[in-house]
């Protein structure tokens, strides 16, 4: 790590979380560290955005105090008969970091295996899993569904050419995460298990949004990409912090110490809280019933995680630190599901608008 020790950079290494300067010291301890190596980590921490471990959640992204406050799982009706086994969705920090790519892959896989899937584009702001699927824009998208102009959310499905796999194609006007309101989203998760498929895989944007926070979380499975470069990684572990608090503040009957969790999501709070651990600790001082409950709901909250772009052994190990890094500040299990090789035939695949498991069946 010559170069980028405390001393030279003090500012900027300050304003990176323990958990990030963890995870690239992790890094470069187990890989021979040459001067490229060093450049490159040295440059992500120059160009870090501010202190990834700010868990104060920025009040831009959102639509107003109502996306902040309001809980949209509460209350949520589900439909009796639903067909549906699972949803997953696929998520992470990072723009380009392969979400739809692997969205599209799964959705493929599943369809193949003789399950009915349909999948769904909410990242509201870009959608293109269309396009990573192999199909034209859709007549019918969300946007249909959030401007009522079709009965239900099953009529924007449309059939892919592929089996068994449909697309609920992502909206393409003005609706995007910023400005989804409170009751369209709620509509749109009461509506989603209504759809009749097996499985439903949810492509989400980029970004740590409360709309997109709420997707991830509204999934059975929740799956996050990550890159091999520290960029990524810190933006990985900004989404899964950020869902995590989000997961707490929501949760029901965590409400006794939901004053303390909001007290743990200002990055200056007074009580030294800095990490979901000294939350945990903060409140089994004072409760530790209340911090059993906690517990009980950290428990609970298991992401995958996926490395995309593998090029070495290095790069598949980085998934193994996140990992240890997780359970160590968080205390959150993640289950590192495995990675996907750097492969050419993905922009390949990408530029001739086919979907890469059936342009290039053999691909890693
Ligand atoms: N395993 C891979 N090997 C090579 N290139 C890849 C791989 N995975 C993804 N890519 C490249 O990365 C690009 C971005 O992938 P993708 O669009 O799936 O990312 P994304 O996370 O959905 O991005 P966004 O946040 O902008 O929606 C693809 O166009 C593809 O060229
Ligand atoms: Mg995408």
């Amino acid at each position: 790590m010559d170069g980028i020790g405390k001393q030279k950079l003090p500012n900027l290494y300050d304003a990176l979380s323990d958990e990030t300067l963890e995870a690239v010291e992790t890094l470069s301890e187990k890989q021979p560290t040459t001067m490229r190596d060093v450049r490159d980590i040295k440059e992500s921490i120059l160009n870090a955005n501010p202190p990834p471990f700010t868990s104060q959640l920025p009040r831009q992204d959102n639509s107003g105090e109502e996306a902040d406050t309001r809980n949209p799982f509460e209350n949520l009706k589900q439909p009796a008969n639903s067909r549906v086994k699972q949803v997953w969705a696929i998520g992470g920090g990072k723009g380009g970091v392969g979400k739809s790519l692997i969205a599209s892959s799964l959705a493929i896989t599943l369809a193949r295996n003789g399950n009915k899937v349909v999948a769904i584009d909410l990242d509201l702001g870009g959608a293109n899993l269309h396009t990573t699927l192999g199909v034209d824009l859709p007549k019918q998208t969300l946007s249909d569904f959030f401007a009522k102009r079709v009965p239900n959310l099953e009529a924007c499905s449309t059939p892919t050419g592929l089996k068994n796999l449909e697309i609920i194609s992502g909206a393409q006007d003005s609706v995007n995460v910023a400005n989804l309101k409170f009751a369209q989203k709620v509509k749109l998760l009461e509506s989603l298990r209504e759809i009749d498929a097996d499985y439903l895989i949810i492509d989400l944007g980029a970004g740590t949004t409360f709309n997109t926070l709420d997707f991830f979380l509204y999934a059975d499975v929740g799956l996050i990409t990550l890159l091999p470069e520290p960029t990524s990684i810190e933006n990985a572990y900004r989404f899964i912090k950020s869902a995590y608090f989000r997961r707490l503040r929501l949760a029901k009957h965590l409400s006794p110490i939901r004053n303390l969790i909001e007290v743990a999501m200002d990055a200056k709070n007074g009580l030294g809280i800095k990490s979901p651990s000294d939350l945990f600790r903060e409140v089994n001082k004072s409760s530790p019933e209340a911090g059993l409950r906690l517990k009980e709901e950290i428990d609970k909250f298991k992401p995958k995680l996926l490395l995309n772009q593998a090029r070495t052994q290095t790069d598949v190990d980085i998934g193994f630190s996140v990992k240890t890094v997780c359970k160590k500040y968080f205390g959150i299990e993640m289950d590192y599901v495995g990675y996907l090789d750097y492969d050419s035939a993905v922009g390949q695949a990408v530029r001739r608008k086919r979907p890469l498991v059936t342009e290039f069946p053999n691909c890693n």
